[in-house]
């Protein structure tokens, strides 16, 4: 079966003083995160989209989902303290209600992605169901450098740097067993999930992102997004 988690467990420190996560604020006339769940309801394949939000926003979460979202394969978990325990939830939530087969694919999104594509959820799909990791990444613009913040280390070639987003999408068996293999330490210190199957030993497929399907992190990438709505409204 084919499983979707949309990841909005978060705080959003870097978007400063505001009253509630970024995922809740509001782009253009509803909150980010409904943008992300209605890209993600238009895919038919998925058995049933999971929302992952925080303990505190559980049932702001519920009534957002009741109010707009109509499709009842949406529904709502908790999240972890860190982004990978949140994906984890997600995981054991599937288990629980679902079952474990051997070629469970699950598709991990960030909230705070709403720009994400039917093409790129597609990709995502497709390659999940011929490899054990899928991420989404566009080139490098900038040239990447590597060091401290006060001096470069290395300057690596710009035609081998990408750029990671989400979707990331597992064959799930091969994310559970390649988490189980890592120590807790390893578990706090990783932000991303692909990163939990490449220690483990397993390739990624890539996947083509979109430079639009942009982490909105910060109040300027707010701005960007609002701009964004309304040109194409
Ligand atoms: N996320 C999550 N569970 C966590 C932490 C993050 O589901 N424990 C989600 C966020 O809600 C977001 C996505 O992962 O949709 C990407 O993470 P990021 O942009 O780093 O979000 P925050 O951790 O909320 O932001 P910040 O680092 O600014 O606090």
């Amino acid at each position: 079966m084919i499983y979707a988690q949309i990841l909005a467990g978060g705080k959003g420190t870097r978007m400063g003083n505001v009253p509630m996560p970024k995922q809740f604020l509001s782009l253009a006339d509803k909150p980010i995160l409904i943008h992300t769940i209605e890209k993600f309801v238009l895919e038919s394949r998925f058995t049933a989209i999971l929302v992952a939000c925080p303990q505190d926003w559980l049932s702001h979460t519920q009534d957002l989902i009741k109010k707009y979202i109509t499709d009842d394969r949406v529904q709502v978990v908790i999240g972890g303290a860190e982004r990978n325990e949140t994906l984890m939830n997600g995981i054991a939530y599937i288990h629980e209600h679902y079952g474990e087969h051997d070629d469970d694919i699950i598709v991990t999104h960030d909230a705070v992605r709403p720009f994400v594509t039917g093409r790129i959820i597609n990709d995502n799909i497709e390659a999940a169901l011929k490899h054990a990791a899928v991420d989404t990444v566009v080139a490098a613009i900038d040239t990447i450098v590597q060091g401290t913040s006060e001096e470069i280390e290395t300057i690596p070639l710009r035609s081998t740097m990408f750029q990671g987003q989400t979707p990331q999408s597992f064959n799930i068996k091969t994310l559970v067993s390649s988490y189980n293999s890592l120590s807790n330490q390893q578990r706090a210190t990783l932000s991303d999930a692909c990163k939990i199957v490449l220690l483990a030993g397993h390739t990624i497929k890539e996947v083509r992102g979109e430079n639009f399907n942009f982490k909105i992190t910060t109040p300027y990438d707010l701005r960007v997004a609002n701009a964004l709505v309304e040109r194409r409204g």
